[in-house]
């Protein structure tokens, strides 16, 4: 439960950090207009893709951590180990593990069309920070796909990618950013 509660701690505290600055934009700046192009149109649609399609990454990774697979599952639930004996459910999971480096690529590549389409105001802080958020993910996901990387920055790779904190970051900035947006 240890694995847990730091991370409840952690959402917790990006939370508050985030609702303190949504409250200092909100108040300091006037609000951003949403723009209304025919680019911003088909951005938007993009948007609603890159959403889905980290919630269905994450979807692997609680299905993995429900499995009991994997150092995030260890790292979260240590000790738990659940007796599923449905082939489905593996072979599901088998598909969503070799595919998952090309879900990830497309999720980035889609999210960021989506963030140049529409303009993002980087002025926001929480814009500029997802897009550093999601290269990172990206970067070091590479890292642990490509055959040649060094086994230590492997290691470092892995700790750092395979991560729900990222996400919830992810999340929680862009959920504020564009509540200073529509506005
Ligand atoms: C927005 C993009 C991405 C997100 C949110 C993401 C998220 C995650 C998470 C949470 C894990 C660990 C838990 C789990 O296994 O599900 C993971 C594992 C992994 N990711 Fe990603 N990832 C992304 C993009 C990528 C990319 C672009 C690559 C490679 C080109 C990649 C390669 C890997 C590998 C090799 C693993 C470890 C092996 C595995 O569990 O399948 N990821 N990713």
């Amino acid at each position: 439960m240890k694995g847990v509660k730091a991370f409840l701690i952690y959402t917790a505290i990006v939370f508050a950090v985030s609702v303190a600055y949504f409250i200092y934009v909100y108040t300091l700046y006037s609000p951003v207009p949403e723009r209304e192009t025919y680019l911003s149109e088909i951005g938007g649609g993009f948007g609603e893709v890159g959403l889905w399609a980290l919630l269905f990454i994450y979807g692997r990774s609680l299905l993995k951590i429900l499995l009991g697979k994997g150092t995030l599952a260890k790292r979260l639930l240590p000790g738990y180990s659940p007796t599923v004996d449905s082939p489905l459910i593996y072979r599901v999971l088998g598909i969503l593990n070799r595919t998952h480096a090309y879900v990830g690529i497309a999720t980035i590549a889609v999210i960021l069309l989506h963030i140049f389409m529409m303009g993002m105001p980087m002025k926001i802080l929480f814009f500029p920070a997802v897009l550093v958020l999601l290269i990172w993910q990206g970067a070091f996901g590479m890292f642990l796909k490509w055959h040649y990387t060094p086994k230590e920055l492997r290691k470092f790779s892995y700790l750092v990618h395979a991560q729900f904190i990222t996400g919830v970051t992810i999340g929680i900035f862009s959920y504020f950013g564009h509540l200073l947006i529509d506005d």
